[in-house]
């Protein structure tokens, strides 16, 4: 038996299902992470990888990034939690709010869902209404009223058990990329916010449609709604301004996570002083964490959003652009319907005739070829996510030269998945 295998079984006994996140799971059972450096992750059996997983979009600059670990590793040797504000957060929250949100002000929060759950709150309290929109196949977070047509680990799902129906009672949900569906409930119902992955990527990466993000823009702001960008996956990754900056339409609240912490957990909630000022102490709503801020957090991401220069995004736009036209001539070769979805460093292949623009097309899309597909890029060294849900991410430690491998891997993994 394999190390992995052996450690698995063994965490089983202590962890339901041997994992701390569901999508972390595939059967018969995960490999196990010894270490991880640049592109590449190793397994307790000694396998490496080439990682394009890279923690669900949170590593565009690869594992363990000398400047990252050398900034989290001093503040380490500082202390890690003081409880009391520090100057790098102040320094953190004016370069969110430079590119986020200019004049408005940040609140640090240590994931998604805690950047979700604050933004609700915030529209809830600032609109007096309870109803919030979303679209279906959009995950964020695993926040009660949220995990309704969610996408990722929930998709499928109207709701987790354990949700009573009257916290998904104020979600209203609306087709992705159908900004008639979104206007004709927001003309109906009175809606706190519509909130919205401005590239949805928890149903694979389904990027928003011509005029969809500018059509919520005009929508919400007639219904008196406000609109909150999900940026958890989109924030830094598409560009150093996230989706709103790739595609010139700007949000009320934004929520950031993922690539904002660099591989350490942080996540924010921003928008302009009008809104944000409504958080305790010197508002009415109430938002707290003792971890928040956390300070070896912090240095990494300051590091981290340092280093996010422009250049960086056009060598990994490149990259990725290179890598999706071989997937999809791979699959034309092998005779496999298809669509590869790219948006800057992020890319998706679903196994359909296409095309893929909501939930129920991805639904539509051949999940078993994706799972073998899946096995075969794994027998080669390669890592992706293991659902057709998720997402796969180039990082900044892959070079040009890297994309041949990952094209001929892709190309053998699907043509050994269409053979069943
Ligand atoms: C778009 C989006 N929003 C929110 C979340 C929740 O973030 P977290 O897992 O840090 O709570 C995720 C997590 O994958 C996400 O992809």
């Amino acid at each position: 038996m394999d190390r992995s295998s052996r450690l698995y079984a063994r965490s089983r006994r202590s962890i339901p299902s041997g994992v701390n996140s569901p999508v972390r799971f595939y059967a018969p059972r995960p490999f196990f992470a010894s270490r991880a450096r640049g592109r590449h992750i190793w397994d307790a059996d000694g396998a490496r990888y080439s990682d394009l997983c890279n923690g669900y979009g949170a590593l565009l600059l690869g594992h363990a990034d000398p400047g990252v670990a050398r900034a989290a590793a001093a503040q380490a040797r500082k202390g890690s939690l003081y409880c009391v504000p520090t100057e790098q957060e102040a320094e953190l929250a004016e370069l969110v709010t430079g590119l986020y949100c200019p004049g408005g002000r940040a609140r640090l929060v240590n994931g998604g869902a805690d950047a979700a759950a604050a933004a609700i709150r915030i529209a809830r309290a600032a609109t007096g209404r309870s109803k919030i929109l979303k679209f279906a196949g959009c995950y964020h977070g695993a926040v009660d009223p949220l995990l309704v047509e969610a996408g990722s680990g929930a998709a499928g799902a109207p709701s987790s058990a354990g949700v009573p129906r009257q916290a998904a009672r104020d979600t209203l949900v609306a087709p992705y990329n159908d900004a008639a569906a979104a206007g004709d409930l927001l003309d109906r119902h009175d809606v706190a916010c519509v909130m919205v992955e401005p590239a949805a990527a928890n149903m694979g990466l389904v990027p928003p449609g011509r005029g969809f993000l500018r059509s919520l823009r005009r929508l919400s702001r007639r219904a008196g709604a406000l609109l909150v960008f999900d940026e958890v996956v989109t924030g830094f990754r598409l560009a150093p301004g996230g989706a709103q900056e790739a595609y010139g339409v700007r949000p009320d609240l934004t929520m950031l996570a993922k690539a904002l912490g660099g591989g350490y957990p942080l996540a924010a909630v921003c928008g302009p002083p009008r809104l944000m000022d409504r958080l305790a102490p010197g508002g009415p709503v109430y938002q707290a964490s003792t971890y928040a801020g956390n300070p070896v957090s912090v240095a990494a991401a300051l590091a981290a959003v340092r280093s996010y220069k422009r250049p960086l995004y056009s060598r990994l736009g490149r990259m990725c652009r290179d890598l999706a036209s071989r997937i999809s001539d791979a699959a034309s070769d092998a005779g496999v319907e298809h669509v590869v979805h790219r948006a800057s460093s992020i890319f998706q292949v679903f196994f359909t005739g296409g095309p893929v623009r909501d939930l129920e097309s991805v639904r539509r899309a051949d999940h078993a070829m994706f799972g073998r597909m899946f096995r075969s890029l794994l027998s080669r060294g390669v890592f992706v996510a293991p659902s057709q849900y998720e997402s796969s991410f180039l990082s900044a430690a892959y070079r040009p030269e890297d994309v041949a491998g990952l094209g001929e891997a892709y190309g053998a993994a699907i043509r050994e998945a269409s053979h069943g």
